[in-house]
């Protein structure tokens, strides 16, 4: 059986009270082995959440939500691999809000690439259409498949579409493709029932512990 990844992308949210309260609901649905559910906090709150999930023996990852395309060295503001490392298995690289709001380009965004295979984490690499699939080195990677127009806008793109798109980033560049755009508990079977889909990518849904709930328990 194939595994299903559910990611938790929190964005620019959640203190530590919120943290807590969030993983106190989450942690008590019991996950099956044909999930793996990882969280992507802000940096604030990454030595937080992964101490909790390692101290309560939860089956969850950690990830980050971005990494620096440098090594350690005079980089104000950036966090680097090895600095995440000590936390996090997973990065997202290059989501729109990214690419929108701070002007990521292509270039960078392979640099992020580089730095976190070479640091041994897993990058998940966000497209919004099949150019930016073209602009990614060769290696075999995590694609998350998010259309701008259904980012935040509660307008998911139709099932057999994302299929069809799946399959042709599939042949070029990925090892997985997840779907992302305004999944929720109600839809997310619909996607993870297609045949070129490995997961989702959760923003606005994963926010409320039982709205992610109501996701991992609709599923298995
Ligand atoms: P959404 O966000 O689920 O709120 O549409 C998805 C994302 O930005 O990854």
């Amino acid at each position: 059986m194939k595994k299903m990844l559910i990611a938790a992308n929190w964005k620019s949210n959640k203190t530590k009270i919120e943290a807590k309260t969030w993983l106190d609901e989450v942690s008590k649905v019991s996950l099956p082995q044909s999930l793996e559910v990882v969280i992507f906090p802000p940096f604030t709150l990454l030595d937080f959440v992964s101490n909790y999930t390692r101290e309560n023996d939860l089956p969850f990852k950690v990830g980050t939500q971005d990494i620096s395309p440098f090594e350690q060295g005079p980089f104000t503001g950036e966090v680097n691999a090895n600095q995440i490392k000590e936390f996090a298995d997973y990065v997202l690289i290059g989501h729109s809000e990214r690419r929108t709001n701070f002007g990521e380009s292509n270039e960078t965004i392979n640099k992020k690439i580089e730095r976190s295979l070479a640091g041994n984490l897993i990058p998940i690499v966000c497209v919004s259409n099949l150019d930016q699939i073209n602009s990614l080195g060769s290696q075999e990677l995590i694609i998350a498949y998010e259309p701008i127009s259904a980012i935040r806008t509660g307008s998911p793109e139709d099932p057999s579409e994302v299929n069809s798109i799946a399959n042709q980033i599939k042949s070029a560049a990925a090892s997985r493709v997840i779907y992302g755009g305004s999944v929720n508990g109600e839809n997310v079977r619909d996607y993870l029932n297609l045949n070129n889909i490995s997961g989702v990518l959760v923003g606005g849904e994963s926010l409320n512990p039982s709205s992610f709930n109501n996701i991992l328990k609709n599923a298995f």
